[in-house]
């Protein structure tokens, strides 16, 4: 036995940490059917323990809280787990971890802003101010022993120590909440200080908190500012700080301006060489101002960078019919466009990036975002200042697969690679089957889930690049199943509950800044009411995401952490239920239902679409908020009870369980009629309720049949949005339709999800109509994850793996493919350590080998139904096939 993967709030080694860890270690052993018998943890610092954990006859080995005495700032702590399995075997492993600032009185730094003069950033897309240099030079009495910097920024930053970069992250310090949330990097530079002079530069642009979009309030516009303390240990044991102060110099360079949407303008005639390296003269840098922002919004990032995902080169150039040189670069993705430049002297090069062109292979800007009335184009300037260059944009990214480029000569698709950024979240799984039409669409979902992982969890990278809720938590599931996203996530929670109101509210977009805001004004306009809009199917990720997060990591202290904010939540669902919303029910059943306020309903139903995406159509879709408002508050009080339960909290899980109890009575008897039909002949009326458990026995048949009937009658084709399609196919199964699930899955026509293959589609799309019937794309997004949450249900059906208990700690195989699939694979990095079954048949028969990692046990079911217990270990299984689905 041996134990691997030590991590630390789910990080490995983590070198600045601001609040009590949690531990995680996997067990690897060649024995079969190993447990867990005990552990027992060690915190040191320094040779002395202080903390032990003592033996702990649990098989516990993931989620475990650090419970000894406070931890002291920036110190570096070593852990050592001990752990005894069933058969006595016993091993141990150590790792470490780093404290930053437990408290923010020990910043000594002070905040520095840029001196240049306010300039409205509102005016127009494209028309930004330029990104501001910061620098700093400091001498050093000898060599370096051990260094860190803590580093900050409004805005965002590239950070050089000796104009070498500490790692390649990007877009630090990352799109929080920021005047409660914001979040500072901790880096390792011991390697990169010299004794002498050094100097420390940082790159600051607009990013999300001076952008127009994302801005956070209505205040002034935010200049640049930063914040760094450089604690430094020599050689021989003396210390010192280099903080940001007044000594700091500032510069514009060569971004002309920067922002998320619109794009960058680089002026290569404006670089200065050497700038962040010592020495350098610093000629017109004005000092920096005092800014006096507080520390008390900081917080030690948890959770991976952004980083460089993939470099993709071009596949092709092509002239389009209007005469235009396009770059394809074979997918579309999240990031931007690395270019060799070897034009003359102020020639101004420009990259339109996009996702799809028009149906005659022109140009086509998808994107429409109203700020101040403009459009906005996803687009680059580089002015060439005459010398064979390089270029990468600093401070954007776009969503796209092409790109237009106008100013050169020559356009040579060796020159042009796009590099897609991502959150780099670990990937947890791997999926192929033998069908390659499946194989495309998880490799799409997965792109997709890449392109949109970035610092938050966005809606799309060509438009909004927003936190919406919904879409958050319709992938979540399929998200955990493909990428660790445990700090992701977890950072993300916890902005949602500084953001959420004191009557409960949660807003739409977490975060939630100015331009959604400015979108008040819709939620004023439906609900006639005041303050953040809120919406059901959307603001209940905050009970969703948690609770999810614990089916499928076993993570108990995201919910004794999101516990509040859940509870406030249903509090006000709750509020909002027992308003009269329908005179046409008795009082008694209309107060447990959601039916005030305003919803988007099942957002994206493909048949209200078909005719376009105006205002009739959408308020169409907003109609279904008759059922999924109250399918939503019971979904959120019964999860809350579950959590409640978890918590050991009786009283609060008898509250909101009674109050679910009575939520599924009144929609039985308020919402289904007496002859079981709902009041919209409409898929997702019958999915929902079906899936939740919310229909009445003597109704399911029937809501069986009606599902059934909606799909046949639609031309056997889906019709269902961002909230029952998560449902579909399981709820197809579970009526005993297997069939269908898999007629629907391999459908090829609108709206299916493989008509987006016939559309060469690389990502999924926001809508299931991206093209009108002319082949004309219409103004959507082609990179929308909420669509790929039939990941969750491939793997569960196809290769069959599906926790019993939450983090999988007991898991089922049982693989229910249909009689065309020949052969599927698939891993799963659970919490406990990897999960695989791989099957094939041929010649009548079915064979299996299965993974089942230590400290775990699953159920393995074959396709005849013979039923297998097993504890950890490699099985190899074979049956008839001959039962399998035909
Ligand atoms: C986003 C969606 C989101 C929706 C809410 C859109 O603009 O892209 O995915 O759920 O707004 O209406």
């Amino acid at each position: 036995m041996n134990l691997t993967t030590l991590r630390v709030s789910h990080m490995d080694s983590p070198l600045g940490i601001d609040t009590p860890p949690y531990f995680s270690w996997i067990i690897q052993s060649g024995e079969r059917g190993v447990f867990q018998a005990s552990y027992r943890l060690v915190v040191s610092l320094d040779g002395e323990s202080v903390w032990d954990s003592g033996t702990e006859n649990s098989s516990q080995s993931i989620f475990v809280p650090y419970d000894g005495p406070e931890l002291k700032s920036r110190e570096r702590y070593l852990w050592t787990v001990y752990v005894t399995d069933n058969h006595g075997n016993t091993a141990s492993a150590s790792s470490r971890f780093e404290t930053a600032f437990m408290s923010a009185d020990e910043w000594k730094a002070g905040w520095v802003v840029s001196p240049f003069p306010f300039e409205e950033r509102e005016k127009d897309w494209g028309n930004q101010p330029p990104a501001t240099m910061f620098r700093k030079g400091f001498a050093l009495k000898g060599a370096v022993s051990s260094a860190r910097l803590y580093f900050t920024c409004h805005g965002i930053y590239r950070l050089t120590v000796n104009g070498k970069r500490p790692d390649d992250r990007e877009f630090a310090p990352e799109f929080t909440s920021y005047d409660h949330y914001l979040c500072y990097q901790t880096y390792d530079v011991t390697g990169l200080l010299v004794p002498g002079e050094n100097a420390l530069g940082a790159y600051v642009g607009d990013g999300w908190y001076c952008g127009p979009m994302t801005v956070r309030d209505f205040i002034d516009d935010p200049p640049h500012a930063v914040l760094f303390q450089l604690e430094v240990t020599y050689a021989d044991g003396s210390a010192e700080t280099v903080c940001s102060d007044e000594s700091v110099l500032t510069a514009r360079g060569p971004v002309l301006f920067s922002d998320f949407f619109a794009g960058e303008k680089y002026d290569a005639n404006l670089e200065q060489t050497g700038w962040d390296k010592a020495g350098y003269s610093c000629p017109g840098w004005e000092n920096a101002q005092i800014g006096e922002f507080g520390y008390g919004n900081l917080v030690a990032q948890i959770g991976q960078p952004v980083r460089p995902a993939a470099a993709l080169p071009a596949v092709r150039v092509y002239t389009s019919p209007k005469g235009e040189s396009i770059v394809d670069f074979g997918e579309n993705l999240a990031g931007r466009v690395r270019m060799k430049i070897d034009a003359p002297k102020g020639a101004v090069i420009t990259l339109d990036h996009f996702e799809a062109p028009d149906k005659e292979g022109n140009y086509f800007n998808n994107i429409y975002i109203p700020v101040n009335g403009a459009v906005c184009e996803q687009r680059v300037y580089y002015i060439s200042n005459g010398r064979p260059s390089e270029y990468e944009p600093l401070f954007t990214y776009h969503g796209f697969r092409y790109v237009r480029v106008t100013g050169l000569d020559a356009v040579r698709a060796e020159d042009f690679t796009a590099v897609a950024l991502s959150t780099d979240n670990r990937s947890a799984g791997t999926f192929g089957c033998s069908d390659a039409r499946l194989n495309r669409l998880y490799e799409n979902i997965r792109r997709t889930q890449r392109s949109n992982m970035i610092s938050i969890p966005t809606d799309c990278p060509q438009r909004e690049k927003a936190g919406w809720t919904g879409d958050a938590h319709a992938y979540a599931a399929t998200s955990m199943m493909n990428e660790d996203m445990t700090s992701f996530y977890t950072r993300w929670l916890r902005n949602l509950a500084l953001e959420q109101a004191e009557d409960g509210r949660v807003p739409l977009t977490i975060p939630y800044p100015k331009y959604y805001k400015i979108s008040e004004i819709g939620n004023m306009l439906y609900q006639k009411e005041q303050g953040i809009p809120d919406a059901a199917g959307f603001s209940d990720a905050a009970v969703i995401m948690p609770y999810t997060m614990y089916e499928i990591t076993g993570n108990t202290l995201i919910l004794r952490e999101q516990y509040q904010s859940m509870k406030r939540w249903c509090d006000y669902v709750i509020v909002k239920s027992a308003k009269r919303g329908s005179e046409s029910l008795p009082e008694e059943i209309e107060r447990y239902l959601w039916n005030t306020g305003f919803h988007y309903g099942d957002w994206m139903i493909p048949g209200f679409l078909k005719t376009g995406y105006g205002a009739e159509n959408l308020s169409r879709v907003r109609a279904t908020s008759l059922y999924t408002a109250p399918v939503f508050g019971w979904y959120s009080l019964t999860l809350t009870a579950k959590a409640a339960a978890l918590l050991g909290n009786e009283e609060d899980a008898a509250y909101y369980g009674g109050m679910a109890e009575n939520t599924k009575q009144a929609f039985a008897s308020g919402i289904i009629d007496k002859d079981g039909n709902m009041p919209m002949d409409l898929q997702s009326a019958y999915i929902l309720p079906l899936y939740f458990g919310l229909v009445p026995e003597e109704h399911k048949e029937h809501f069986a049949d009606k599902l059934v009937s909606l799909i046949r009658l639609n031309g056997n084709c889906l019709d269902t949005g961002f909230f029952s399609t998560p449902l579909l196919l399981d709820t197809l199964c579970a009526i005993g339709r297997e069939d269908m699930a898999y007629e629907l899955l391999y459908r090829e026509d609108c709206p299916s999800w493989l008509y987006q293959l016939r559309h060469d589609a690389t990502t999924i799309w926001e809508s299931w109509h991206c093209y009108g019937d002319d082949g004309t794309p219409l103004a959507m997004s082609m990179n929308h994850y909420a669509f790929g949450s039939v990941g969750s249900w491939m793997f569960r059906y196809i290769t069959g793996i599906e926790y019993l208990e939450p983090g999988y700690k007991r898991f089922k195989i049982h693989p229910r493919p249909d009689a065309t699939l020949i052969n599927a694979k698939r891993t799963f990095m659970c919490e406990y350590g990897q999960i695989a079954c791989g099957w094939e048949r041929g010649d009548g028969v079915f064979k299996m080998e299965v993974t089942v990692p230590c400290n775990t046990s699953a159920n393995v079911i074959l396709p005849d139904g013979s039923s297998y217990d097993v504890g950890s270990g490699q099985y190899s299984f074979e049956c008839a096939d001959n039962s399998l689905l035909k």
